[in-house]
């Protein structure tokens, strides 16, 4: 970690948190930002997470080992493309711990050719598992938290969702879909008392991007790209989530943060220097 991070402790007291695509969530471990945000949540009063994932072995590995640390914690096979998984889970939540706080959409996959490369099946996976699987997150969610006297979701977007590139036909557009379907929750779930924002991320440390922070030349060039001059951390990832989750963001909803250490915010490096 990179940053100096502060607790709230009682921030989270009672609360109950699912997270998908969180299977990375190992302390020790590379982790993503499920799992940066599930340790967190739970050092600051959670009273129980379910993680879900497809990745079934790295998922009950990382639920143990929160229970090993003295937390109330779970796994869940999950695809979040299927409305099966998701009223399963969200029935079996409401059962086991008696409510439904918050919900954060993590899970997502990515793709990395120019629009005539890229076969139609692989633009529809990355379309089904971050738009659709969003969709039904909060729609089965959002009647959860309906029962629970209201709640908070945070749907992870991407720094693509405004900033595009040649390659990747589908995750872009993908992302800019989940910040215009917040907006839509939003108004939708006010009502309601729930909240819906998302969060947009830069260039960041986790298993996701694994294969470019790792390879020195493509990590290079996006470093290079960085007004703050660095990658993120996952967990300078969760303390945005978690502060949108929280009773601090109570008069947000429908809202983009962004953390991607500048980026997006003009041009860099300075030409002519
Ligand atoms: N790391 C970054 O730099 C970065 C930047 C911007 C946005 N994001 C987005 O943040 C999210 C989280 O990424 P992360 O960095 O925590 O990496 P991560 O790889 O730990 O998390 C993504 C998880 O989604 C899971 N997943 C894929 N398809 C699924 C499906 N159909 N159902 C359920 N789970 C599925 C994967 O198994 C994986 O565990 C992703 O949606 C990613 O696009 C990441």
């Amino acid at each position: 970690m990179t940053t100096q991070q502060h607790l709230f402790p009682g921030r989270f007291d009672g609360k109950v948190l699912l997270l998908s695509g969180s299977a990375a969530a190992q302390e020790g471990e590379l982790m993503g930002f499920g799992g940066a945000t599930a340790w967190r949540f739970l050092r600051e009063g959670g009273a129980a997470v379910v993680l879900t994932d497809v990745q079934d072995g790295p998922g009950e590995k990382s639920a143990k080992s929160m229970r090993d640390a003295g937390f109330t914690a779970e796994f869940a096979h999950h695809d979040v493309t299927d409305e099966s998984h998701w009223e399963t889970i969200i029935t079996g939540a409401l059962e086991k711990h008696g409510r439904l706080d918050y919900l954060v959409n993590i899970a997502g996959t990515q793709d990395t050719m120019a629009i005539e490369e890229t076969p139609v099946e692989t633009w529809q996976q990355v379309m089904d598992v971050t738009n659709r699987g969003m969709f039904l997150g909060v729609k089965h969610g959002a009647r959860a938290m309906r029962r629970s006297g209201g709640g908070s979701i945070v749907n992870l977007a991407s720094m693509a969702a405004r900033w595009s590139s040649p390659y990747g036909a589908a995750y872009a557009a993908s992302r800019a879909g989940m910040t215009h379907f917040t907006r839509g929750a939003a108004i939708q779930y006010a009502k309601d008392n729930i909240r819906v924002n998302s969060v947009l991320p830069g260039w960041t440390k986790s298993p996701f991007t694994k294969w470019i922070f790792t390879d020195e030349k493509l990590s290079k060039y996006r470093t290079d790209r960085v007004p703050l001059g660095r990658w993120g951390e996952p967990e300078e990832i969760a303390s945005a989530i978690l502060f949108l989750l929280s009773d601090d963001a109570s008069y947000v909803t429908g809202s983009e943060l962004l953390i991607d250490g500048g980026v997006t915010a003009g041009f860099y490096p300075p030409v002519g220097d």
